[in-house]
């Protein structure tokens, strides 16, 4: 069977990329990541594409004079790729109302907190000052407010005495690791369903 052909769109280290990767190397993965995305020229995650051998392409923001301009280059890109899903991983540009609307569905994204908390910047921290117990990752399909849409997988991690952001966010970050290859085999698999702005996946639950 065909494999969903991804398109991935990142801004700086790549770690999340660089998960999902590693998942579409394993035998029998649904997806394959066609085209790496990014709108800076020094992500470090554009290595990971390159020793992978996955084309990428550098689309700076700043190169042009409005949001739906530089949306557009993106949506020419992944057309011309072929691609029929786009991943956010650390993608920090927020994306125009066209372009999300173009990508209904198709376009999904992982935040470092349990949405709908702690969107935005500074989640480590702001989850640690509010005292939570627990914070997490979400993968969600996007809509045009930041860091919002139905929610596909969330994985929790224990908030532990003497947290700091940085330590928490590092938790987080392996938790959003295992997160994000699930959600993205679940969607290749063709068993989510996006129904009155909730998810159910079709078979075994999460
Ligand atoms: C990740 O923690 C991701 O959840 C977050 O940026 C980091 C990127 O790391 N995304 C957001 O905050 C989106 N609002 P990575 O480049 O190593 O994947």
């Amino acid at each position: 069977m065909a494999r969903l052909k991804v398109g991935v769109l990142i801004s700086g280290r790549g770690s999340n990329l660089e998960a999902l990767i590693a998942a579409c190397a394993a035998p029998g993965f649904p997806a394959e990541i066609a085209l790496v995305l990014s709108n800076r020229a020094d992500a470090a995650g554009l290595a990971h594409a390159a020793r992978a051998g996955i084309a990428s392409r550098v689309i700076p923001h700043r190169d042009f004079s409005s949001r739906n301009a530089f949306d557009d280059a993106l949506d020419g890109a992944l057309a011309a790729a072929g691609i029929e899903l786009v991943c956010l991983a650390g993608f920090m540009r927020l994306l125009g109302a066209a372009f999300v609307a173009r990508w209904r569905d198709r376009l999904v994204n992982i935040h470092p907190s349990l949405l709908p908390e702690f969107p935005g910047l500074d989640t480590h921290a702001r989850a640690l000052a509010a005292g939570m117990r627990f914070s997490g990752c979400t993968v969600h399909f996007v809509r045009p407010e930041m860091d919002s849409g139905p929610i596909i997988v969330q994985a929790a991690v224990p908030v532990l005495p003497g947290d700091d952001a940085e330590c928490l966010a590092a938790r987080v970050l392996e938790a959003e690791h295992r997160a994000y290859p699930l959600a993205l085999r679940l969607i290749a698999e063709g068993r989510v369903r996006v129904e009155g702005e909730c998810v159910t996946i079709a078979g075994s639950p999460v």
